[in-house]
């Protein structure tokens, strides 16, 4: 593919500025088939004869340096007698702000091949060549973090495009999914701030664009700027955003306006409206939600309406934050794929949703940007500017993404493919912690972030106060066990990383006999560390229930803290920490309004105050992890082999809720595990597509595929 077409630029290409590359050509004859083959460095926006090509928003997506994928449309039908091709292109993930620091003003670069098979057989191809013509787009300002602004009236001269001598090696066939428009949201008001100003109230905090309509005078002017939440005197506030403007900007023609952006998106729920011809109303905008195109597959329901809420906002957290990368959040300057969120996160994600194309996509943009000596950077896909690749940086948790994350994928889907692809890189990964520990058989060193956003950490810091050489060498062991049990399942010899493992769990176990927070008592009963996880259980509880019921844990250990607790008796207290309502607790922020997870426990205290404007999204998906255990453990769906092959079904129910409910649709079927309280007794609903070990009150079952009730 592309052997003979060219990289194209503009001649005079200006940082943040689209440019429209053009193409006029007829046709000889009629068409059998015609497929476009596209890429860009940056984001592309192809129309042809007017309408839009595909439905791939900000295609090409966001990968590696190392690689740009291309993608394919077919475009027979778009076709006419005499055509012009018109793709737009914009700075994107590639260039820009986006890296954090302003790069070089590296040209948006298109390349492109229509390949035309006519009704009599005979062929032609159409390359990006200097036949093309470049100009500068309408869209006059394009940057992820910072917003659009168009100009309907603008008009330039076109001139010749420049061919760029680029590397075509770097250009893959599409691996990811698509992302695309999924819905569109009617604002739910449009109110007055007590300062004045008009802001639209979405209803939800969501990741994507608007689309309005205006009748105008040329040179009217729209103009918006977004944010999360209102202040506590409901005013707009975005100083979240940190350097993310996060505004529109559009020149009106005479006559009726309407406009969607092409190549930006926002992580909104409100939208101050700085200008908008005749006053905006609720019908002439929407809301356009923007994610990667996964399918729902697991769905949760209880008694309670602020669970069901927090239900809804963990998937509205992932819907937000997979847009073609997992990232950290949609809103402020970052946006980034930090792999510690996607790590703690991709359990429950695998649940809520078909990932297995998306992570294998993201895995292979782990793998080649993993650094020279096997660290795994804190961000992938790397940028250019923030280049981990080439440090030591790596921190438990986030580069152990190069493990848990495969590892996950396999036990959900059951394909053991992205095992196999990722295998070296797991290895490679183990090379680079053995060889740069400062503690034989422990993690000690390297760039950490400890039990991150743990309440319990010193003031003035992000980090909690669990210790951080435990919390490392703790998912140091857990990857080699990960290994170990990946090079069986792969046919390779294990033995190197059994030995290993069983080395590294003795040296843990002399050097870390006391745990002082609820995150290592967490870690040490979920990993299996402690030999008396009796009194380490016990310690857990204790602690819980000293604290009001309140857990104190960051990113590292509320993953684990709920299964630690019912998975050892406390299975009460896990329920307790569910259904806490106080602060800190995931109730808590629903109760204060919250449509998608925080990324802090305190993101806004009980006066409407924010925690800082430093570090503070409103749409982080970490805590939202908890969901795997309601699946796992208050409905108890687990697969007892890869991809649920075999499933173990082991509800825990709870006098608190009346009732509590779990859809999975898995690779092999339908799971359903349903219970609630009929009078005196606990009724369970329960469907398996297939062979389950069904377990209610300690006493198993063996069943085939089936409906059950009990
Ligand atoms: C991100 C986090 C990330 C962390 C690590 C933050 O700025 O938003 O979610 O994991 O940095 O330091």
């Amino acid at each position: 593919m592309f052997e003979n077409a060219s990289w194209i630029v503009h001649p005079n290409n200006k940082l943040y500025e689209p440019v429209c590359f053009v193409k006029q050509f007829k046709l000889r004859e009629h068409v059998k088939r015609a497929v476009l083959n596209i890429t860009s460095l940056g984001c592309y926006y192809p129309v042809l004869n007017g309408v839009r090509v595909g439905d791939f928003i900000l295609a090409p997506g966001f990968t590696s340096r190392k690689r740009v994928q291309y993608q394919e449309y077919d475009v027979t039908q778009m076709l006419k007698a005499e055509n012009k091709l018109e793709v737009t292109v914009g700075d994107g993930w590639y260039n820009g702000k986006i890296n954090f620091v302003v790069a070089n003003n590296i040209p948006k670069t298109l390349i492109s091949q229509l390949d035309i098979v006519y009704i009599d057989g005979t062929k032609e191809t159409l390359i990006t060549d200097e036949c093309w013509l470049a100009r500068k787009d309408k869209l006059r300002f394009a940057e992820l973090y910072d917003g659009e602004i168009y100009d309907s009236n603008y008009e330039d001269k076109p001139v010749n495009a420049v061919i760029l001598d680029h590397d075509k090696k770097i250009i893959t066939k599409q691996q990811g999914v698509y992302v695309k428009e999924q819905e569109r949201i009617k604002p739910l008001s449009v109110l007055k701030a007590p300062n004045g100003d008009t802001i639209v109230d979405f209803g939800q905090n969501l990741t994507g664009y608007f689309e309005f309509t205006v009748n105008a005078k040329k040179g009217d002017k729209v103009e918006f700027t977004v944010c999360e939440e209102l202040d506590k005197n409901g005013n707009f506030y975005n100083e979240n955003y940190r350097d993310a403007k996060a505004h529109f900007e559009y020149v009106c023609h005479d006559g009726i306006n309407t406009y969607k952006p092409i190549l930006s998106f926002w992580g909104f729920r409100y939208m101050r409206v700085d200008s908008f011809p005749g006053g905006i109303t609720k019908e002439n905008i929407s809301a356009i939600v923007v994610h990667s195109d996964i399918k729902r597959t697991g769905y949760l329901s209880s008694s309670s309406k602020l669970l069901n809420k927090l239900f809804s906002n963990i998937i509205w957290g992932q819907k937000g934050n997979f847009l073609d990368v997992p990232t950290d959040c949609p809103q402020r300057d970052e946006r980034q794929g930090w792999t510690g969120d996607a790590t703690v996160f991709c359990k429950a994600a695998s649940y809520n949703y078909d990932v297995e194309v998306f992570f294998e996509k993201w895995l292979t943009d782990l793998k080649l940007d993993q650094g020279k000596k096997g660290n795994i950077p804190n961000i992938i896909p790397q940028t250019v500017c923030w280049d981990w690749s080439i440090t030591d940086e790596t921190g438990a948790v986030w580069g152990d993404s190069a493990t848990i994350i495969p590892y996950q994928m396999y036990m959900t889907y059951g394909n053991k493919k992205i095992l196999k692809n990722q295998y070296k890189t797991m290895a490679r990964y183990l090379s680079y912690i053995s060889s740069h520990t400062k503690e034989r058989y422990l993690w000690y060193g390297c760039n950490q972030f400890g039990d991150w956003l743990g309440l319990d950490a010193p003031s003035g810091s992000y980090r909690g106060s669990s210790n951080e050489d435990f919390i490392a060498s703790v998912f140091y062991y857990n990857s080699v066990k990960i290994v170990a049990e990946v090079s069986g399942i792969l046919g390779k010899d294990r033995s190197k990383y059994d030995i290993l493992k069983e080395k590294i769990l003795e040296k843990i176990r002399k050097t870390f006999k006391n745990y002082k927070t609820q995150t290592e008592c967490a870690l040490a009963l979920y990993f299996d560390i402690t030999e008396d996880k009796k009194s380490v259980a016990k310690q857990l509880n204790d602690m819980i229930k000293a604290n009001g019921s309140k857990l104190k844990t960051g990113f590292v250990g509320t993953p684990f803290l709920l299964h630690a607790l019912s998975q050892n008796g406390y299975t009460e207290t896990a329920y307790e920490l569910l259904l806490q309502e106080e602060f800190p607790s995931w109730l808590y922020s629903v109760k204060q309004g919250a449509t998608t997870i925080w990324e802090h426990w305190d993101g806004k205290n009980e006066r409407g105050e924010f925690w800082s404007k430093n570090m503070n999204s409103f749409n982080h998906y970490a805590y939202g992890s908890v969901a795997d255990w309601v699946y796992e453990e208050a409905c108890g769906i687990k697969p007892q082999k890869p991809g649920f092959e075999e499933a173990i079904i082991a509800p825990k129910p709870t006098d608190k809720l009346d009732h509590l409910s779990a859809i999975l649709y898995t690779r092999q079927g339908k799971i359903l595990s349903k219970w609630y309280h009929e009078g005196e007794k606990i009724r369970y609903e329960i469907e398996t597509p297939v062979r389950s070990t069904i377990v209610i009150d300690d006493k198993k079952y063996y069943v085939e595929k089936g409906k059950y009730v009990f």
